[in-house]
């Protein structure tokens, strides 16, 4: 059975040169049955692009969101495959679905079933450029850090274990939220990413530590200038940022609300549902509505 997730999909892609092509198929590798962290969705993704070029087709970047774009995965457009050879590449990376456009029409087949459901013009499921373009530019801005470097740096200081309730899997979920956010909040990203990878950094248990947002700015200090180069006024937002993270709820400037937002939409993590009183931001609100509607009973 086809998950009815896919057909409420919206694409954030843009046409490859000479424009899209008649017929071709999108397929993610992203989350086979199961959600899988960033990067063992990023080395099946590079997997997949490698046996596309390998079977000699034009492939071209398109991603697949959920609506309300809190949901993405990343995937490729691809043209020259019969249905039969596209069914096959989502079977081998564990997909219930691929998506097919034929004669500018957007159809949804199961991988396993076969059948085959017909969405509607391609063109209408496409996210309209500017706010494409937006996601495209917050998830790309790093200001010239190396992120992964210092992402190293700091998990390989954290005492507690790195799936903990908040170690560094946390951290990633929290990027993941603030980038989302970003995008309509107008907050600075790099500050942004830099909140999520130190508010919870300096942390020594998992219960009551009520120190830990000042160590983590100051520990943030400390690397700045050696592992990452930030203005003062950057700096000013994300010392703020760690510091009060827990211990205030609100605040007026967009890139704090936004990080504060993005630490509190992970909460489920522990047993509590995001309430949308303690939200800064108009999506952030839309969201924990969103999941409290969800989970209650
Ligand atoms: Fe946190």
């Amino acid at each position: 059975m086809i998950h009815p997730e896919y057909l409420e999909t919206v694409f954030q892609a843009s046409p490859p040169s000479g424009g899209w092509p008649r017929n071709f198929h999108i397929i993610t590798a992203y989350n086979p049955g199961i959600i899988l962290g960033a990067e063992l969705n990023a080395k099946a993704d590079e997997e997949l692009r490698k046996e596309l070029n390998l079977a000699g087709s034009r492939c071209f970047r398109i991603t697949g969101c959920s609506p309300d774009l809190t949901h993405r995965e990343e995937g490729w457009g691809v043209a020259g495959l019969t249905d039969e050879e596209a069914l096959t590449m989502g079977r081998k990376h564990g997909q219930n679905a691929i998506f097919s456009v034929t004669d500018g029409i957007l159809s949804v087949i199961g991988c396993l079933s076969g059948e085959r459901i017909r969405i509607e013009a391609w063109e209408k499921r496409i996210l309209p450029d500017e706010e494409s373009k937006n996601l495209e530019k917050i998830e790309s801005s790093d200001q010239g850090i190396d992120f992964e470097k210092l992402w190293r740096i700091v998990t390989s200081q954290f005492p507690l274990d790195e799936h903990s309730d908040h170690g560094p899997d946390h951290w990633k979920r929290v990027e993941q939220n603030g980038l989302m956010l970003a995008a309509s909040s107008g907050a600075d990203a790099v500050v942004v990413r830099l909140f999520a990878l130190f508010h919870d950094s300096r942390r020594e248990n998992e219960f009551s530590d009520p120190d830990h947002g000042r160590r983590g700015a100051a520990y943030a200090h400390e690397l700045r200038g050696t592992y990452f180069q930030i203005t003062d006024e950057q700096f000013e937002l994300l010392e703020f940022a760690c510091t009060w993270h827990t211990e205030t709820t609100h605040n007026a400037n967009p890139t704090i609300g936004t990080c504060w937002d993005a630490d509190r939409l992970d909460l489920g993590r522990v047993g509590i549902i995001p309430d949308a009183k303690y939200m800064n931001t108009v999506l952030g609100r839309q969201l924990a509505n969103k999941i409290s509607s969800e989970r209650m009973p």
